[in-house]
């Protein structure tokens, strides 16, 4: 028999949208997910998954349950056998519950809510201890000058320790408590000679509760700056409070997390108390510590949303940046806030007052992706290499996102902020994700190709090859014989450019003809002019020539769209011929782009695929270098 507690635990960590995300797709309608149900035909999606609630309905064939009831359903699995599944799949231990150890179970339980005994007891004596002579004069007083209203020290129970050693011992003594509990939940402490005494004195308390709203630890703040102690005193991790599953402020906020879709991370307890205070209730602080994936997944539970409120000192923000990847990882849509020097969330929502600070949120909250490059390119300069490595700093945190469409989204956006090639962001990615599992892969693919495939589609809107060589052969008949540049005729300029590039051979056989013809006829040193191809043995090359020299000049009609207006029909062939070579050799490399392309598709070997891909890359990078080209010659005529 599994352990309760281990349920338990497997229930609160397994994320309904996962479990069912795994059988069918899902797709996000306002705070529901919505599916093809799996257990009924259907067309049009009904299967509703809800994350906050922990349970789908198919509104068509009215099943529904939780996490462990679709996998009892659709996979046919006993109660044990669906938890154990999950329990794999959340990498939990599952404790075994022996006849024999069921009555420790009991005991354990009975262990827990004697530490909850305890909590609720403490909180109770600190509360009460504000209202007392030293607690008005020294705790509330302090609350006051800090601007706590009444309501928001009832509200989050805020109590206070008086000085003395063995306050709290002493009261619990005269209720006639078991002191060891008092210990258990981080209290008191025994010394070694039997004598008990208060974990927290003269200190302001910020009880910390559960999402149930049970106190489960304490915060104690200093009075006055003493070096010697901490301005922070929490409790110890106990049976109770596992520090990095608890979000201060949560049971507070949860309601209005859920209702506004969003989710305010903060520090600490009086950023809480006092946003909250402020008007804005949607506010969690992890406390000081470093942001854990459960404190994430609790978040999680209410909204995908977060913005995190950094306290204002670039080195800090800096150092707890790794929190904005924990919770992209966590598939968490991420936006940041930081203040200026010095001041933090509460300081600075007092100097504003709320109806500012609000606008100052809204206003000044931007995307993490801005953030972060912001903040990090900050100490760049000019430095090639520092820049790099922002890049692949915030590659790394793209990469960690679990939802390939929006990974495909912030490449975009980082290429845009960097002046950085999308497609090398993309394939870089990708390879950081490649331990990731093999249908990860497979979206990848899908995701590059896609956008590989916009690369071509644009492009095909060019002029074929075909064309461009017809273009060159006109060119050639109608002024081969021409002056281009000093001694140079126009043809030789042609056979030059020929000569020099083999990928630009001509592919239509006529057309090849031609230039074999005239190469012949130059290396016999023969001059030949219009009247060469008007009287060629070959009747069709004589019919071209006719064409070709009586028709009107024409440009193409690709020259036409691009804005060329020229006015005279031959005196333009030197301009002319400069740039359809360059039209020659895009629509060339378009030509290799397509079939490199194909042959990517093709390719199931990854490796093969990269490389491919990196020919791909080099390959658009030449096409754009003769674009920006093109685009100054067009520009000069
Ligand atoms: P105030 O100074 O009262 O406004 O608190 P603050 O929240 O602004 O303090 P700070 O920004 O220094 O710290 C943020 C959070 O870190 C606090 O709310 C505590 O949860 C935690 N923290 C701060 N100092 C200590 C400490 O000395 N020990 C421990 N354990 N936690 C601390
Ligand atoms: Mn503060």
């Amino acid at each position: 028999m599994i352990a309760r507690q281990s349920i338990d635990d497997v229930l609160n960590v397994a994320q309904i949208e996962d479990v069912v995300g795994e059988y069918i797709a899902l797709k996000k309608r306002g705070a529901n997910l919505l599916g093809r149900c799996p257990f009924h035909d259907e067309k049009t999606p009904s299967f509703t998954v809800s994350p906050t609630k922990g349970i789908y309905k198919c509104f068509g064939c009215g099943k529904a349950g939780n996490s462990v009831s679709f996998l009892m359903e659709h996979d046919s699995l006993s109660f044990t056998d669906a938890i154990r599944k999950l329990a794999q799949k959340y990498n939990i231990t599952l404790q075994e519950d022996s006849v024999q150890n069921k009555e420790e179970y009991n005991e354990q339980q009975q262990r827990k809510e004697s530490l909850y005994t305890a909590l609720l007891f403490a909180k109770n004596y600190f509360v009460e201890q504000l209202t007392s002579d030293e607690g008005r004069l020294v705790g509330d007083s302090y609350f006051r000058e800090r601007g706590f209203t009444q309501q928001t020290i009832d509200l989050f129970e805020l109590g206070y320790s008086p000085q003395g050693w063995e306050s709290l011992v002493n009261e619990a003594k005269k209720n006639q408590f078991n002191l060891d509990f008092f210990v258990d939940a981080g209290l008191i402490k025994k010394k070694e000679d039997g004598h008990y005494f208060d974990m927290f004195r003269h200190r302001v308390i910020f009880p910390i509760h559960d999402l149930t709203g049970r106190v489960i630890a304490f915060g104690g703040r200093q009075l006055v700056k003493d070096d010697k102690s901490p301005k922070y005193l929490n409790s110890p991790e106990t049976e109770v409070y596992h520090k990095s599953h608890v979000l201060y402020g949560i049971f507070q906020a949860k309601k209005s997390i859920r209702n506004l879709n969003n989710c305010y991370l903060v520090e600490g307890y009086t950023d809480v108390t006092s946003l909250y205070q402020s008007g804005i209730e949607n506010v969690v602080a992890s406390s000081g510590t470093s942001l854990t994936e459960g404190q994430i997944k609790l978040i999680k539970r209410f909204t995908d949303n977060v913005t995190v409120l950094y306290d204002g000192d670039a080195a800090g923000i800096k150092a707890s940046l790794r929190g904005i990847d924990l919770l992209l990882e966590q598939g968490m849509n991420v936006r940041c806030v930081s203040f200026p020097e010095g001041e933090d969330p509460d300081s600075y929502c007092k100097q504003l007052g709320s109806k500012e600070f609000k606008l100052y949120l809204d206003n000044q909250s931007e995307d993490f992706i801005f953030f972060k490059t912001n903040l990090l390119m900050q100490t760049v300069g000019n430095d090639p290499i520092k820049k790099t490595e922002v890049v692949k700093n915030l590659l790394v945190s793209i990469s960690l996102i679990p939802d390939a469409l929006k990974r495909a989204v912030y490449a975009k956006e980082c290429s845009k902020l960097l002046e950085t090639d999308e497609r090398l962001l993309l394939v870089e990615i990708s390879k950081l994700r490649k331990n990731k599992s093999h249908i990860e892969s497979q979206i990848i693919d899908k995701e590059i190709t896609d956008l590989l495939k916009t690369d071509v589609k644009i492009e095909q809107s060019y002029s074929s090859t075909q064309e461009q060589e017809k273009n060159l052969i006109r060119l050639l008949i109608q002024s081969g014989h021409k002056k281009f540049m000093e001694e140079a005729t126009v043809a030789d300029f042609v056979f030059k450019e020929l000569r020099e590039d083999e990928g630009l051979e001509l592919e239509h056989p006529i057309y090849k003809q031609i230039i074999e013809d005239v190469k012949d006829q130059m290396d016999k040193e023969f001059i030949f002019d219009e009247q060469f191809f008007v009287n060629h043995h070959n009747t069709e090359v004589r019919t071209m020539a006719a064409d070709f020299l009586t028709e009107k000049y024409e440009l193409s009609p690709h020259w036409g769209e691009s804005g060329l207006n020229i006015k005279t029909e031959r005196e333009n062939y030197v301009r002319d011929l400069q740039s359809l070579f360059l039209f020659l050799k895009k629509s060339k490399i378009e030509q290799m782009i397509k079939e490199n392309l194909e042959e990517m598709l093709k390719e199931e070997i990854a490796e093969e695929k990269d490389k491919y891909l990196h020919f791909h890359i080099q390959l658009i990078a030449v096409r754009d270098d003769i674009s920006k080209i093109l685009g100054t010659v067009i520009n000069y005529i």
